[in-house]
């Protein structure tokens, strides 16, 4: 990964830019100038007023710049911090059944196809292709068992220039419906091939991740085995907690001696500042303090919770507790691979979960109910039925979910030094956005602002307003051949 100390310039914009940071989920900058140098990086990122200085300083012309139109703007590429290559095939589909069922059912008989490698070939290309049509330059993806092909998942993402993360799936028990599994030494020694294969290919930016699928699919023995695999070759970690009710109590079961779900994966070491765990619906207080103390994150994946019948997260109790926490689109439980539909998705599990704690509690419901004979069991639930909400409940506003699918991707998944924003020195991971398009998906009118534009974009854009995706400078869509 060759990056030289004495970087020139590569090129520069001028614009409006959209970002988010620690102290404020959305800033819109405009007329700003950003230039990128030939590592990628974010050289310079002022007001355009200073452009001539600018100039001098960097040697650029007006030729070098690339300028936006006016309703135009760069916001930073998103991250989808839970994303199952492996299961685009079926993605839109098989959204009948809840979590344990549907994986049986659906899920494992599918990710069995993975040993082909050619058939494997082609779904993800096609789901790497879609993720960064869609601004995806992240994608922490989960591959399937079956080293070979994940580790091909792996090559299409570096070619195509995507940043990602790929884990070789590890499961030893409870999968025997679809006979899609292994033992727990082939598991073992398959991730430590898996580790050290992908590790010898030198990716600049594509790096492994050990996978536990769940504990529901893994032995003792093998959680505590990939926990010493992750702090030999201090590799980041994924899997799922606290996803649905009946995965809960499965666990309950199989780990008696545990105090919850959070303490399976602590006491086997695989919650660091590197881990990532997708859904967290039925966390405590107690197991979210966990978290904060090991420093590791939840990916919030709203679509895949309501498809799935699985739950709710509450996003601000997570961020009560100063959990990190991003967005995931979890393809296939989540039907949409695009990181715009996560974000809407949250918004609306919010609404759900305002609806809920501030109306169900002030309205009485019971004149909705008058003659029905069920009318003293109609209840709405109350704050008392889910967490305790002593303050005011608010719903995420646009730019925090914009802010979960940027800045809060790269936090949960410990690369916000890298990118995540547009902070000086970072690599410039980002999408150029068209918002009048012709036979685009929504239009802008003279008296909208620009804060309207970019709204208009998140609830109501897709990939034809997406001009342009760079990831560490290089322009990765237009994708090649498309
Ligand atoms: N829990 C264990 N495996 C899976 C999976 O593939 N998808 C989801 N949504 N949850 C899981
Ligand atoms: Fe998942």
């Amino acid at each position: 990964c060759s990056t030289s100390k004495t970087s020139k310039l590569a090129y520069c914009i001028k614009g409006t830019f959209v970002h988010s940071t620690d102290s404020s989920p959305m800033e819109i900058l405009q007329d700003h100038i950003m230039g990128v140098n030939s590592n990628g990086k974010i050289e310079f990122f002022e007001n355009a007023r200073k452009q001539v200085e600018l100039a001098k300083k960097w040697r650029f012309s007006e030729s070098d710049i690339r300028e936006l139109g006016s309703h135009e703007f760069c916001m930073p590429g998103m991250v989808d911090t839970h994303i199952h290559a492996s299961q685009y095939s079926f993605s839109g589909t098989a959204l009948d059944l809840s979590l344990l069922d549907w994986l049986d059912k659906y899920t494992f008989p599918t990710e069995r196809k993975y040993k082909e490698a050619e058939f494997a070939k082609t779904i993800y290309s096609s789901i790497v292709r879609r993720t960064l049509r869609n601004g995806t330059t992240t994608a922490c993806y989960f591959a399937t068992i079956y080293t070979d092909s994940s580790l091909l998942l792996a090559e299409i993402a570096n070619n195509y220039g995507q940043r990602a993360f790929v884990g070789k799936v590890c499961m030893d028990i409870n999968n025997c419906a679809a006979n899609y599994k292994e033992t727990t030494d082939e598991s073992i020694a398959e991730t430590e091939r898996f580790i050290k294969e992908f590790l010898e290919r030198k990716y600049c930016r594509v790096k492994p991740i050990i996978t536990p699928r769940f504990a529901v699919s893994c032995s003792e023995e093998l959680l505590q085995e990939l926990g010493e695999l992750a702090k030999i070759h201090g590799t980041h970690i994924q899997s799922h907690i606290s996803e649905a009710v009946g995965e809960v109590e499965s666990v309950k079961t199989l780990f008696p001696n545990y105090k919850h779900y959070t303490d399976v994966y602590d006491k086997s070491k695989l919650l660091t500042d590197k881990t990532v765990m997708a859904h967290g619906c039925y966390l405590s207080d107690e197991e979210l303090a966990i978290f904060r103390e090991r420093g590791a994150a939840i990916s919030h994946c709203p679509n895949s919770n309501i498809s799935l019948c699985s739950g709710h997260l509450d996003v601000r109790k997570v961020l009560k507790h100063k959990v990190k926490i991003g967005l995931g689109t979890d393809v296939a439980g989540g039907y949409c691979s695009s990181m715009l539909d996560a974000i809407r998705r949250a918004i609306d599990t919010s609404k759900v979960l305002y609806i809920q704690y501030e109306l169900g509690q002030k309205i009485d419901c019971s004149f909705l109910h008058t003659g029905s004979s069920h009318s003293n069991q109609q209840t709405m639930p109350t704050s008392k039925t889910f967490s305790i909400q002593k303050e005011k409940y608010t719903a995420l506003s646009y730019k925090e979910a914009f802010r979960l699918a940027t800045l809060g991707g790269s936090q949960a998944l410990n690369i916000d030094d890298v990118t995540g924003n547009f902070q000086i020195g970072k690599e410039f991971d980002a999408i150029l956005v068209s918002p009048c398009v012709p036979g685009g998906p929504f239009d802008v009118f003279a008296d909208d602002t620009f804060e309207d534009v970019v709204q208009k974009f998140l609830n109501l854009g897709d990939d034809r307003n997406i001009k342009g995706v760079y990831v560490a400078g290089q322009q990765v869509v237009p994708l090649p051949n498309a």
